[in-house]
C-alpha cells in the first residue's frame, strides 16, 4: 500500500502507543513522527523497561501529548483513569513488543500501567515484536504468539535482519513505515481490510538424511504474488512459504518452513482466518529421514527410501469442522482434461474454488512468469486468458474481494 493510502486511513485516528523495553524503542520517535504526519494522534505509555531506552520528555515533545509511565500518573481519576485511557484510543499499538511483554499479555498480568491498559482496553491491539532471534524462535514465544493471535491481537513483523545484539534472523522490529502501513490496512484501506488470509507457496523439502532431500521445481512465484495482491487489497496476510529464492513480499507476514508437516503446522498456527489459498506444491510423500548421512557401501544393497504420506493441507483446512476459513481455494496442476480433473479435485478436497493451471510443457507455467488458468467454483468454469502470474494474482484477489461483498472488478464475467 502506498503511504498516501495509509495516510488517508490514519487521518484522525488515535493511537495509544505502549512502548516496551527493548533497543528497538529507539525507532519509536520516528514511528510517532510518521503517524503524526499522516494525521494520527499518539498517546505514549512507557513501560518501566521502555523508560530505560527512551525518555518521556522526548516522546511527549514529538507526540505533543502527555506521556504516561506509572499508574500514579492517573491519580486524578476524575481527569483520566486507566480505563478511560485504554478506551479513548482507536487502537492500542505495542512497539516494541518484547518477549517479556508478550508473555505478560498472554498471562493477563496487570502489573504496571502499560499492562493494565492492555487488560482494560476494548479496542483492537496490534503488536510489533522485537527481540533476539533465539528469543523469537523459543517455543514459549511462539506459543505466546499463537495465543495472542487466537485472542485477536494483530501482529506487524518482525523482520529478518541483523540485530543490535550482533545476531542475524527474524526478530527485528518492523520498520516504522511498515507499522504505519499495517495500521493503515487495519483502518480500512482496501476492500479486504479486516479479513485475514493464509497463503501457502513454494515447494516443500522432505529430508532423506541430514544433507539430502526430496523436492520439486515450484518457484513460489504464483503463491507469493497472491499473498502480495491480497495484502495490497488490505487483507492481513500470513504467507507460509517453503524454500524459495524469492524475497518476502512487503506488507505480508512470511513464515518460512521446509517440510509439509511444518507447513501444515504453520497454517494451523495462523488460524483463525477468513481466506486460505493453497498455492504450494506440497510433496505428497516424505521419507523416513536417516539421522546420519547415508554412505555408499560397496557390495551392499542400495538404500531403500521408506515413504510416508504427507498431510493434505488444503483438504485439512477445507474439512475443518471448527474454524474453517470461509473461502478455501486450492490449485490443480493438470496437463490434460483440465476442467474435468480440476472439478473432481475440488470435490475431493472439499474446497470452494480451484484454480486449475494448465502445466502442459507448451505453456511454460512451471518456473515461468506466466500462467494459463481456469477458475472452478460452484458455478460455470471460467477460463482466463494466459497472463502474467502477478496478473493472475491480482485477478484472483479481486475475485476474492468481490466474493466478500464488495463491488469491484472481480465479478465473474
Ligand atoms: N495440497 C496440499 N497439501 C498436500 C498436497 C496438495 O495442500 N499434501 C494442495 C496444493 O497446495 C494445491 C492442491 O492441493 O492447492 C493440489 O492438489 P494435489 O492433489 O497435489 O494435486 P496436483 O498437484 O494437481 O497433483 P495430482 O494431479 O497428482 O493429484
Amino acid at each position: 500500500m502506498g503511504v498516501g493510502e495509509s495516510g488517508a486511513a490514519l487521518s484522525g485516528k488515535r493511537v495509544l502507543l505502549v512502548v516496551g523495553g527493548g533497543i528497538a524503542a529507539v525507532k519509536i520517535p520516528d514511528l510517532i513522527r510518521r503517524l503524526r504526519e499522516r494525521g494520527a494522534s499518539v498517546s505514549p505509555v512507557l513501560t518501566r523497561a521502555g523508560a530505560e531506552f527512551v525518555t518521556p520528555l522526548s516522546l511527549s515533545a514529538l507526540a505533543e501529548e502527555k506521556v504516561y509511565t506509572e499508574l500514579f500518573d492517573l491519580t486524578d481519576e476524575a481527569e483520566m483513569g486507566h480505563i478511560q485511557l485504554s478506551r479513548q484510543a482507536d487502537i492500542v499499538l505495542v512497539a516494541p513488543a518484547t518477549a517479556n511483554l508478550m508473555a505478560r499479555m498472554v498471562a493477563g498480568m496487570a502489573d504496571e500501567l502499560a499492562t493494565t491498559v492492555l487488560m482494560a482496553t476494548d479496542k483492537p491491539v496490534m503488536i510489533a515484536p522485537a527481540m533476539n532471534v533465539r528469543m523469537w524462535e523459543h517455543p514459549a514465544t511462539q506459543r505466546n504468539l499463537k495465543q495472542l493471535r487466537a485472542d485477536g491481537v494483530l501482529v506487524a513483523g518482525p523482520n529478518e535482519g541483523s540485530m543490535a545484539c550482533g545476531e542475524f534472523g527474524p526478530g527485528r522490529m518492523a520498520e516504522p513505515l511498515e507499522i504505519v502501513d499495517a495500521l493503515g490496512r487495519h483502518f480500512g484501506s482496501g476492500p479486504l481490510a479486516g479479513k485475514r488470509a493464509i497463503v501457502t507457496s513454494g515447494p516443500t523439502h522432505e529430508p532423506i538424511d541430514p544433507v539430502r532431500y526430496i523436492a520439486n521445481r515450484s518457484s513460489g512465484k504464483q503463491g507469493h504474488a497472491i499473498a502480495r495482491a491480497l495484502g495490497d487489497l488490505g487483507a492481513d496476510v500470513v504467507l507460509v512459504s517453503g524454500p524459495t529464492a524469492l524475497p518476502d513480499p512487503p506488507g505480508v507476514e512470511t513464515v518460512h518452513v521446509e517440510t509439509a508437516v511444518e507447513m501444515r503446522d504453520a497454517c494451523e498456527a495462523a488460524l483463525p482466518a477468513d481466506i486460505a489459498v493453497c498455492a504450494a506444491a506440497v510433496a505428497d510423500w516424505r521419507a523416513e529421514a536417516a539421522g546420519q548421512k547415508l554412505k555408499k557401501q560397496e557390495g551392499q544393497p542400495l538404500p531403500q527410501l521408506a515413504l510416508a504420506e504427507n498431510p493434505d493441507i488444503l483438504a485439512g483446512l477445507a474439512g475443518r469442522t471448527t474454524g474453517r476459513p470461509e473461502l478455501v481455494i486450492g490449485f490443480a496442476a493438470e496437463t490434460q482434461n483440465v476442467v474435468e480433473y480440476a472439478t473432481a479435485k475440488r470435490k475431493k478436497k472439499g474446497c470452494d474454488w480451484i484454480v486449475a493451471n494448465d502445466v502442459s510443457p507448451a505453456t511454460g507455467t512451471f518456473g515461468g512468469d506466466r500462467n494459463a488458468v481456469t477458475l472452478i467454483s460452484a458455478g460455470e468454469p471460467e477460463t482466463w486468458p494466459p497472463m502474467a502470474k502477478t496478473e493472475v494474482a491480482e485477478r484472483l484477489a479481486d475475485r476474492i474481494a468481490w466474493y466478500f461483498g464488495h463491488d469491484g472488478p472481480g465479478a465473474p464475467e
